[in-house]
C-alpha cells in the first residue's frame, strides 16, 4: 500500500522530521515524558519506524519488543546505540499483530494512530488490547494539525479520512494518508478496551495515556 512504500522510500531521511526549530521544546518534553510513562514495563512497540522512540522508552523500560511491516526502518533502527538485551525489533504488521510476543504490560505507537483509516481502528485497538496483559498502559503519540507547520491537507475521502501530499528528496510525490482526530473520537475509539484514558494536548503533538480493562 501506498503508505507502506512510502515510509520504505523514506527510511534514510525520516528522523528529519525531529529537526523542526518549532517543535523542540515539546519534542524534548516527550523524550521525558515517554519513557517515564513505560517505566519498568515490557512495552510492545507497533510501527516502531527508524527506533527514535525506542532509543529513549528502552532506558527506562524492562524490555521493548518493537515492530515494524519495513526491513529498510527496522536496519536502520537495529544501528541505534540501544542495550541488546533492552530491545528486540521484529517485523510486524501493526494491525493483525501476529507473531508478536505475548506478556507485554505496555505498549507504545509514535505517529502511528493517524495513518490508521477511521473505518480500521476499532480492529487496531481491540487486537493491541488483545495482546497484552489485563491492566497493561498504552500509551500513543501523534501529531496536532499546526497552521504553518503541518504539510497541508490535500483531500478528504467519504469516510472522512484525510490526506496529505508527500515529496521525497529524490522528488518522488506520495498521498499519505494522515488524520487528526479530535478529543471526542480518541475518546470513543478506546471506550471498549479502556478502564481509563486522558489525553494531554501539544501544540504540534497529542498523547493519549490508557489502561485496559
Ligand atoms: C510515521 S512512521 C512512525 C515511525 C516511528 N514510530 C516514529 O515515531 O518515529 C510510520 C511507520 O509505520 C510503518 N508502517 C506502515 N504500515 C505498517 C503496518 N501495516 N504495520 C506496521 N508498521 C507499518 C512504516 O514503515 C513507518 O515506519
Amino acid at each position: 500500500m501506498e503508505m507502506e512504500r512510502y515510509y520504505s522510500k523514506r527510511a534514510a531521511e525520516y528522523e528529519k522530521i525531529y529537526d523542526k526549530p518549532e517543535r523542540q521544546r515539546e519534542l524534548e518534553w516527550l523524550r521525558r515524558r515517554v519513557p517515564e510513562l513505560l517505566a519498568g514495563r515490557t512495552v510492545l512497540e507497533v510501527a516502531c519506524g527508524t527506533g527514535y522512540w525506542t532509543q529513549f522508552i528502552a532506558r527506562k523500560a524492562k524490555k521493548v519488543h518493537a515492530c515494524d511491516i519495513n526491513e529498510s526502518v527496522l536496519e536502520i533502527a537495529a544501528d541505534k546505540p540501544i542495550a541488546k538485551d533492552r530491545v528486540n525489533f521484529f517485523k510486524a504488521d501493526a494491525v493483525t499483530l501476529e507473531g508478536v510476543p505475548s506478556g507485554c504490560d505496555a505498549a507504545f505507537a509514535g505517529f502511528w494512530w493517524s495513518h490508521v483509516k477511521k473505518s480500521a481502528l476499532e480492529q487496531f485497538v481491540s487486537n493491541l488490547a488483545n495482546r497484552l496483559e489485563p491492566g497493561a498502559r498504552v500509551v500513543v503519540l501523534d501529531n496536532q494539525f499546526a497552521e504553518g507547520s503541518s504539510t497541508p491537507i490535500s483531500r478528504r475521502d467519504a469516510e472522512g479520512n484525510s490526506y496529505q501530499m508527500r515529496h521525497l528528496a529524490n522528488g518522488d510525490q506520495y498521498e499519505v494518508l494522515k488524520n487528526f482526530p479530535s478529543s471526542a473520537e480518541l475518546a470513543e475509539a478506546v471506550r471498549p478496551v479502556a478502564r481509563e484514558a486522558h489525553l494531554e494536548t501539544l501544540t504540534y503533538y497529542w498523547l493519549l495515556v490508557f489502561t485496559l480493562k
